[in-house]
Order: C-alpha cells, then sequence, then structure tokens
C-alpha cells in the first residue's frame, strides 16, 4: 500500500520494481488521485492498482491488511508524524515491512548562507515543534524508532 500517493511519481515505478504486486494507492486529495490514476494508466498499463481517497488515519481497510506501505515525502506534513506511522502500522501485518522516505530539513543548505535564511528555517521548526507538541519535525532524519517494536519485536532505528 502506498499512502500519500499524491500525483502518482512514485506509484508508476512500484509495479515495476515488484512484479505482481497488488498495490492499493491511498491520498486524502481525490485531484490528485486522478491525476495519479491517468499518470499510471499512461505509464504503467499493466498495474494492478486500487485507488482509495482518504485520510491515512483512517483507513478502511482491516489490520494486518497490507504486507508492505510505501510513503515518500508525506510525513513531512503531517501534524503529527508519529499518530500517521501508528495508524499505517496497524494496516501492516505482523511483520511487514514499511519504507519511509522523507526529506531531512535538518540539512537545508542556503547558498549564500545568510542569517535570515538561517532564522526562517529554525523558527519554523521551533514554532511547530511547540504548537503541535511533535517530537521532531524533521521526520527524514529522525523518524521515531520506538514504533514497531510490537510488529517485529524489536525497535527499528530511522535509516
Ligand atoms: C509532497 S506530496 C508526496 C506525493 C508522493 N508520495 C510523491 O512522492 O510524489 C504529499 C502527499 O501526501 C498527501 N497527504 C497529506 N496528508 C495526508 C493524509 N492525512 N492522508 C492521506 N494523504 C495525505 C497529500 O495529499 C499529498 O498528495
Amino acid at each position: 500500500m502506498e499512502a500519500g500517493c499524491g500525483v502518482g511519481a512514485q506509484t508508476v515505478h512500484l509495479p515495476a520494481a515488484s512484479a505482481g504486486v497488488l498495490l492499493t494507492a491511498a491520498d486524502l486529495s481525490a485531484q490528485s488521485l486522478a491525476a495519479a490514476r491517468a499518470r499510471v494508466a499512461a505509464k504503467a498499463p499493466a498495474a494492478d492498482v486500487t485507488w482509495h481517497q482518504g485520510d491515512l488515519h483512517r483507513l478502511p481497510f482491516r489490520d494486518g491488511a497490507f504486507d508492505h506501505v510505501f510513503l515518500c515525502f508525506v510525513l513531512e506534513h503531517l501534524p503529527d508524524p508519529e499518530a500517521g506511522l501508528a495508524a499505517l502500522r496497524r494496516v501492516l501485518r505482523p511483520g511487514g515491512t514499511i519504507t519511509v522516505i522523507d526529506g531531512d530539513h535538518g540539512s537545508a543548505f542556503f547558498h549564500p548562507q545568510t542569517p535570515a535564511a538561517r532564522r526562517t528555517i529554525e523558527r519554523g521548526r521551533r514554532g511547530n515543534q511547540a504548537r503541535r507538541r511533535m517530537r521532531t519535525r524533521l521526520p527524514g532524519r529522525e523518524l521515531p524508532v520506538d514504533l514497531m517494536p510490537s510488529s517485529s519485536g524489536r525497535p527499528v532505528p530511522g535509516r
């Protein structure tokens, strides 16, 4: 299952990487889903994709429905990435796997480096953290490590 598939930029590649996969692609945005569907139809017409429009925190799938969850550039858009991951873990089968790709905004690089640019990104991070009581605004760098112990028996470090 791909959560937050957007306009399908990654969706088109997933069937090629996993031959015969039965893929469910979900996104909040009906407009993006329509674009994703068109993209997959054009670029990967043989792909077997079920499309779902809805919030990844409330997916209408049974517990453990999926072997693998894939999400790319989604956590950074969630007010509480840990809650999003926990909701996705529910639909992941015990022992299933998850691929998380996210931006590492902690490595933001400006050229020329200016105090104003640095202040802006720092202010955004601190503001978001305080407002949303989040452990991190850098999910691409600091994926919470204690999310998966009950599915695999051991913590999964963010890499
Ligand atoms: C930056 S886009 C990434 C799209 C795609 N994964 C990619 O790599 O091109 C983030 C996507 O997450 C979706 N999204 C954000 N919050 C969501 C939520 N709560 N449930 C489902 N999708 C969500 C947005 O609609 C958007 O399509």
